[in-house]
């Protein structure tokens, strides 16, 4: 596995991949990595010859107040994991190279940027917008994989991907959980054991709101029941819940498919978590 710090360094290296041929997968990521991520790998590794997997904590997508400066960074132990996926080319750039002195220019992720993640993480996703479209212009990928467990963020890509008219092949990977239903986050290394245990309820507030929607093919309800249940949880300081279009995060099409999703606070952690449930497991919108 390569270890490349720079942008210049990584366009040269795959101007060659790719004059002999070989598809290039982007796997985007802050590092702090997990089983979540190294199923993207995994997936990027089986759907493409070169993989390249970027480890950057970018300043841009945190707010004021939030966890830049103890975003958890193990760039040692994210290499070892890398290594083990048999990932060609590690991307670790620093704060300098991405964004160096005098760079104004930053992309807007428009309406589905303010609601939810971005109502409650106002500039959110135009830093993440921004970092992306920088690594899809450095990395030039076939594709590129994003998790599931960040909905909106994979919502925000596509429309990233569409509206700038990138030639990417978008790929969603489905959400890697614990046994007991709690979705890996890198934040979790945050909680403690009991924290843990009270994080259990975003996950179970979502089976909670499918099987309402199932039952009654009502929106509200669903919606009603998640909050309910989140805020008579012990411990968790609920952001949100709701019921949305996968795709444009407004209020779903009657009969397609719909996304729950949910927010909140366990101590100091913010954890997000969703479920995607297809029409025809419930009675309509
Ligand atoms: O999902 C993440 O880890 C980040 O938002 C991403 C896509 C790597 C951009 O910084």
């Amino acid at each position: 596995m390569r270890v490349v710090r720079r942008s210049d360094e990584l366009r040269l290296l795959l101007e060659e991949r790719r004059r002999k041929g070989l598809t290039v997968g982007l796997v985007p990521t802050m590092g702090a990595l997990h089983a979540g991520h190294l199923s993207l790998v995994r997936r990027a590794r089986h759907l493409s010859d070169v993989v390249v997997v970027s480890v950057f904590v970018n300043p841009k997508q945190f707010g004021e107040g939030e966890d830049f400066e103890h975003y958890p960074r193990d760039s040692e132990g994210d290499l070892e994991l890398l290594r083990g996926e048999r990932t060609d080319i590690a991307f670790l750039p620093s704060v300098e190279n991405m964004y160096p002195p005098g760079a104004t220019v930053e992309v807007t992720a428009g309406p589905i940027g303010d609601v939810y993640e971005g109502a409650d993480r106002p500039g959110h996703f135009n830093g993440v917008c921004t970092v992306v479209a920088k690594l899809f212009n450095i990395v030039e990928p076939d594709l590129a994989v994003f998790g599931q467990k960040d909905a909106q963020q994979a919502a925000v890509m596509k429309r990233l991907v569409k509206d700038l008219d990138f030639a990417i092949d978008l790929v969603v990977a489905p959400i890697v959980r614990e046994s007991d239903g709690l979705a890996l986050s890198s934040r979790n290394v945050y909680l403690t054991a009991e924290q843990r245990n009270q994080a259990l309820a975003l996950s179970r507030s979502l089976e909670l709101g499918r099987d309402a929607y199932t039952q009654s093919g009502d929106c509200q309800l669903t919606e009603k029941t998640m909050l309910q249940y989140l805020q008579d949880a012990e411990g968790v300081d609920v952001s949100y819940a709701g019921v949305v279009d996968p795709d444009s995060f407004d209020a779903p099409q009657p009969s397609g498919r719909i996304l729950l999703i949910v927010a909140g606070r366990v101590g100091k952690t913010r954890l997000i978590d969703n479920l995607v449930v297809e029409a025809a497991d419930g009675g309509g919108g």
